[in-house]
């Protein structure tokens, strides 16, 4: 059984919407939990007043019932309440009436470190805002709501997902001082994952190799520019004396180096895994860049935007990793009901004797 995850949505259409399909049947569902993550992605020390206005609240227009999941694909969407300011900006089809409203002028000044330029070239776009608008981080709000899912999932068969920001006092004082100086900064993440048998994952194939799973969906997540997994880039400097966890007679280990994965597959320890982000690419201290309409040197577009999001990325990166190891899970332990998956996951810690 696989989980699959559709999503479309632009940051000031109408709406986020997802499609995610393979959960099981009986899976309840709590729309506190899923909101409570959504307020999480929206907080964080240096956002933009942009989250005063979103109120983010998920809906579900197919797939449960009475709170409970039908095994059928679950369709949830988030609206974007600012949508009502970029009514003719954004419209879907063509506007009637006069410009009103945001985005009704074309955006020709491409930001450095944004999707602008190289989005504009590639699909033959005149205005910027049809590459930025998908490009943006808006969107991340559906896959913090599929995580939200995940974790549901995730917590029937004892398996918690938390994600943290790496230093955060640093980093809160280097917010404040980029604020000052009209800039942007960057930060690390962690996610860590408890509970998780040894065995999600496989070596059989790259595409199976549970590190590689949450590489790429940590990397897929904007502004995401590096990933590791346990001791990641530190292990390159030990000896492999050093740098190995060590085998106790009852299986389990006393340092995890590893991040709680060896050959592509959980080993029974924590997962853990960390993302680097770059900083923020909208400046309002604007970088050189070309005006597209003219020809002319330029400087970049300046539009509202976060001095940091490194604190929202900690909840985006959670919902990636407990989406991927949900995923794992469904792929190893299957079932169309809820209780077929739990059991299943019951007698493989039977078998394996793992406690
Ligand atoms: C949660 C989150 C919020 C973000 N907010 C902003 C923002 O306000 N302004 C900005 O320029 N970039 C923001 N970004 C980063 C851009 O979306 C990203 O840099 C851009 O899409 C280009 O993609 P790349 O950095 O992966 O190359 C955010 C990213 C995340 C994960």
């Amino acid at each position: 059984m696989k989980l699959t995850f559709a999503s479309a949505g632009e940051s000031h259409g109408p709406a986020l919407v997802a499609i995610l399909g393979g959960l099981p049947a009986g899976l309840t569902l709590d729309r506190e939990a899923i909101d409570a993550d959504l307020k999480r992605r929206q907080e964080g020390y240096g956002r933009s007043p942009r989250q005063q206005i979103e109120q983010d609240r998920v809906e579900v227009l197919a797939g449960l019932r009475h709170g409970r999941t039908l095994g059928t694909p679950l369709a949830l969407v988030v609206r974007n309440v600012d949508h009502k300011n970029w009514t003719w900006g954004m419209a879907p089809w063509a506007p009637e009436g006069e410009p009103s409203g945001k985005g009704t002028k074309p955006v020709t000044l491409p930001r450095p470190g944004h999707a602008d330029l190289a989005g504009v070239l590639k699909y033959g776009h005149e205005d910027v805002r049809n590459a930025l608008e998908r490009a943006s981080a808006r969107h991340t709000a559906v896959h913090v709501a599929a995580g939200a899912v995940a974790k549901a999932l995730l917590a029937t068969i004892g398996i918690s997902v938390q994600g943290s920001v790496v230093d955060e006092d640093g980093l809160r004082t280097a917010i404040d001082e980029a604020r000052a100086d009209r800039d942007t900064v960057g930060g690390v993440v962690e996610v860590r994952a408890d509970g998780a048998p040894p065995g999600l994952g496989s070596y059989a194939t790259k595409d199976d190799r549970l590190d590689a799973r949450l590489a790429f969906a940590l990397m897929g997540i904007q502004a995401v520019k590096g990933v590791e997994v346990g001791d990641g880039f530190a292990l390159a400097s030990l000896r492999g004396s050093q740098a190995h966890d060590e085998i106790r007679s009852d299986r389990r280990r006393d340092t995890n180096r590893a991040g709680g994965i060896e050959a592509g597959i959980s080993n029974g320890e924590q997962i853990v895994v960390r993302a680097a982000m770059k900083p923020l690419p909208t400046l309002m201290k604007p970088l050189r860049s070309v005006d597209l309409a003219t020809g002319e040197d330029a400087t970049a577009l300046v539009e509202r935007s976060d001095v940091a999001a490194v604190e929202a990325l900690a909840v985006v990166a959670e919902a990636a990793v407990a989406w991927e190891l949900a995923g794992a899970a469904r792929e190893k332990f299957g079932g169309d009901a809820l209780e077929d998956f739990v059991a299943a996951h019951a007698a493989y810690i039977e078998r394996i004797r793992w406690r």
